[in-house]
């Protein structure tokens, strides 16, 4: 007879702070707990790995439905991975800073064994895919998933628990594996084959002049995402428009401000300004705050201004916007920025902050540098970036020379649906609401 899950484990607690066999329950009446792995399910938007950003759990933890699991980082965002059954940790596979892949054990746990419970666990995990795997693939992931957990779980990949463990392990797919065991039973030997395999692929494509040493370093995280819409942005035709803005007064507004805001934990740089002024600008020229469908040969041309804003992080540049900036004052937008700064060192940014961007900014100059060509994100249409403000000898109008702090702006634009006066004016106005910022306080 099985015992309950929740006294099974309190008798082995009690056993353990005791330091002695517990008297009450003969040891023959307890089962060892069933040790199943929990794979990392699909979280969705074609994502295949994860990093692992921090465990919440750790080896003799116990843990029940629910309870937070670890932290994950995609190449999008960071998600929270939650049990799907109670139960004792027994081991995790992966230290901070590995890449899991999807379908792969994240860590293993001991459960009653029960098979009844493992069926619901297996229903819960599923429902948490269901969640999140998004439209359209939705269906055949699904039921590609369901049959791979069902292969598994009822036995139909004849596999005996040590090779499963194998596989597991080395993130193997016991579906990829050529089988040569009777009935088509995968041996530990196909396994390994299978691994060897793999590792012949890689040592081919890796293979240097012994001259050359050096690592080979593995994109992850938000690299990820930069190379695949560093590559999309290939094909689009760059127009770059270029000047220099006076950002005195800005910057004399800010530091009027800045120690009365600090008070109240808000930091003000110059960016919300840059912010605001494009918005008001789009206000003027909303045929740049779009989306390109390039299939249709259509631009989708948005309400809300969803900026985004090129952040350095730990984990490398990542675009989260501040929504609907229309409607919002300088304060409103330097808080926002001042959240989304706080959740980037920390490479937490959720999804809902990288979605939907409508335009984008990039403010390089906080690094350095005067001049800076951007490169467009789609499917928007346009991209800002500025250099670092300098101080620098210019000419007033009565002919003498001034000191004054300026700074670069570049605008590249797609050439396929913007042209070059559509671009100059804009900026012109993006320029004017700069140079002029009393005009950014008034309204919203
Ligand atoms: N020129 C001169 N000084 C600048 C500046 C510029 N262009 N931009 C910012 N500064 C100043 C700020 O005013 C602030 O000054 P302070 O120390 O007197 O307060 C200081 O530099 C630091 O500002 P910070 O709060 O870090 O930045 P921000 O609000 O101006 O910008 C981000 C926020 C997110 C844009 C910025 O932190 C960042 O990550 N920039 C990198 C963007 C990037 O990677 N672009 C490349 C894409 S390929």
């Amino acid at each position: 007879m099985a015992l309950p899950w929740r006294l099974l484990t309190a008798a082995r607690l009690a056993e353990r702070s005791r330091g002695s066999i517990c008297r009450f329950l003969s040891t023959s009446m307890l089962r060892p707990g069933k040790v199943v792995p929990f794979q990392l399910s699909d979280i969705g938007e074609g994502i295949r790995d994860v990093t692992v950003k921090e465990w919440f759990v750790k080896p003799g933890d116990q843990v029940s439905q629910f309870d937070k699991i670890c932290e994950v980082q995609s190449d999008k965002a960071s998600v929270e991975i939650t049990s799907p059954y109670d139960g004792l940790v027994k081991v995790l596979h992966y230290n901070v800073d590995d890449v899991a892949m999807v379908g792969a054990a994240l860590l293993d746990i001991e459960i009653e064994d029960d098979s009844k419970d493992v069926a619901k666990s297996s229903e819960k995990i599923q429902g948490d895919r269901d969640q999140v795997i998004d439209g359209s693939n939705k269906k055949k992931k699904k039921n590609e998933e369901e049959s791979e957990l069902q292969d598994n779980l009822a036995g139909k990949i004849l596999v005996t628990p040590a090779v499963r463990r194998i596989a597991m392990e080395n993130n193997v797919r016991l579906k990829d594996v050529t089988a040569t065991g009777k009935d088509g039973r995968v041996l530990k030997e196909d396994v390994l084959a299978h691994l060897r395999k793999i590792s012949a692929t890689a040592e081919v494509q890796a293979e240097v002049s012994p001259n050359v040493m050096g690592r080979i370093v593995g994109l992850k995280g938000y690299s990820k995402h930069m190379w695949k819409t560093m590559t999309r942005s290939l094909s689009i035709p760059h127009f770059v428009y270029s000047d220099e803005c006076q950002v005195d007064r800005v910057i004399q507004y800010r530091n009027e401000v800045k120690d009365s805001l600090k008070d109240e934990g808000v930091s003000l740089s110059l960016m919300p300004f840059f912010v605001k002024a494009a918005s008001r600008a789009l206000e003027r020229c909303p045929e740049l705050n779009a989306w390109l469908n390039e299939e249709e040969q259509t631009l989708r041309i948005l309400d809300s201004h969803n900026i985004g804003i090129a952040m350095d992080t730990p984990e490398g540049l990542v675009v989260p916007n501040i929504k609907n900036v229309q409607n919002l004052s300088i304060l409103a937008i330097a808080r926002e920025l001042n959240r989304l700064q706080e959740l980037g060192r920390k490479s937490a940014i959720p999804l809902g902050d990288l979605t939907d961007t409508t335009f984008s900014l990039s403010n390089i100059g906080v690094v350095g540098g005067t001049y800076t060509k951007p490169v467009i994100l789609p499917p928007q249409v346009i991209i800002g970036a500025f250099g670092r403000a300098q101080k620098v000898p210019r000419f007033n109008d009565a002919g003498n020379v001034i000191p004054a702090y300026v700074m670069s702006i570049s605008w590249a634009a797609d050439h396929r649906v913007l042209d070059g006066v559509t671009v100059a004016r804009f900026s012109n106005l993006w320029k004017h609401y700069v140079e002029n910022p009393m005009h950014l306080l008034i309204g919203s």
